[in-house]
């Protein structure tokens, strides 16, 4: 079976293309990153313009190693899926219309999927297999430049929301600080960056909520404005070191006491800011300490893509759920296992 998946739920535009749910022939992803530098963030309607634009021939260039290799009888693909939600409305409709156009000429079904789910199940690939399947029951860290959340997730399908950000997601902690800073968009790799070099006696207090599993990063981020106001001449290294130490230690005591809360061994973690080389050491290392092991996505399938969501869709055929959705820009999580 091949799915063809379109992503388009905030400044990536992307198709790929899967095959019996276990190697890609196709991964493609345009980022409109170079479009929204200048406004340090993704302007809304810049980005609906951009999938516009872009769609087609993003879609055209994933289809093509299908059409090179044309099964007998058969449609080049068997099933279109796309981002239902969350997302910005513009990027949703352009991903649903796309989807919907191509399903119609090959006659096969539509699928909409959550982009969160995607993320989860971006840790089961491995370059363009499918090779690293997760392992059940676990608990799930998704972390991302929209959204930060910790699921508890029983098999593929089942899941139970523990907590999610009360206010800003981390990656977008991580890009507004870098904003006060006048470091480059988006702001987690410059942070990351300037942080290796930072490392000093510097604190902010870690965001830890007690006694619950959400999280809250506006509060910190306001703790490096004040921080920079009442000192002229900082050091941008030193208060990206700080900053994303206490971002880094307050996301992994989460995850860890969760996972011990929920009694599970195995911590799964995708999203952009799973490409932070600090918090993927740090969470390994401590998960290691306690007997937890951690799967994380590959540094190349962090940021959005349309692989992951073909892999979510294929998943979801397995167990009878791959259906058409509306869109919602502020999908939750439903539960399609068996
Ligand atoms: O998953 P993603 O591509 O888009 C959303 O669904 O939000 O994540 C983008 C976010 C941005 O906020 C970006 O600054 C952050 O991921 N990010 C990082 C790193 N690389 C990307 N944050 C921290 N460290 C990084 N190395
Ligand atoms: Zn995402």
């Amino acid at each position: 079976m091949r799915i063809l998946a379109i992503e388009t739920t905030c400044d990536e535009t992307a198709a790929a293309v899967l095959e019996d749910g276990k190697r890609l022939l196709s991964s493609v992803v345009y980022s409109q990153v170079g479009r929204h530098k200048v406004y340090n963030g993704v302007v809304p309607e810049l980005a609906s313009r951009a999938h516009c634009e872009k769609i087609a021939p993003v879609i055209a260039e994933a289809l093509a190693p299908a059409l090179a290799n044309p099964r007998k009888g058969k449609s080049p693909v068997d099933a279109v899926a796309f981002s239902c939600g969350p997302g910005l409305p513009g990027g949703l409709v352009v991903g649903k219309v796309a989807a919907e156009t191509v399903a119609s000429l090959y006659g096969v079904p539509v699928i909409g999927v959550n982009h969160l789910e995607g993320h989860l199940y971006s840790c089961e690939l491995e370059g363009d297999k499918v090779s690293r399947p997760l392992k059940f029951p676990l608990v799930a860290l998704i972390i991302s430049g929209g959204h930060t959340e910790l699921w508890h997730v029983r098999k593929y399908g089942v899941y139970r929301l523990l907590g999610k950000t009360r206010d800003d997601a981390a990656g977008e902690a991580f890009d507004k600080v870098a904003k006060l800073l006048g470091l480059a968009y988006p702001g987690g790799p410059a942070v990351e960056k300037n942080a290796a070099a930072g490392a000093g006696e510097l604190r902010f207090t870690k965001p830890l909520l007690p006694g619950t599993w959400e999280f809250s990063f506006s509060g910190l981020k306001t703790a490096v404005s004040y921080y920079l106001r009442d000192h002229e001449n900082a050091d941008a290294g030193k208060v990206c070191a700080a900053f994303q130490e206490a971002l880094i230690s307050t996301v992994v005591e989460k995850a860890l006491a969760a996972a011990k809360s929920c009694r599970v061994g195995h911590i799964a973690m995708g999203g952009g800011v799973a490409a932070n080389g600090t918090l993927r050491a740090r969470l390994t290392g401590e998960a290691a300490k306690r007997g937890v092991k951690v799967s994380f996505v590959e540094r190349r399938h962090c940021a959005d893509n349309a692989a992951m969501i073909a892999l979510c869709a294929w998943r979801m055929t397995r167990a009878g759920a791959g259906r058409n959705a509306p869109i919602n820009p502020a999908l939750g999580l439903r539960n399609w296992g068996r």
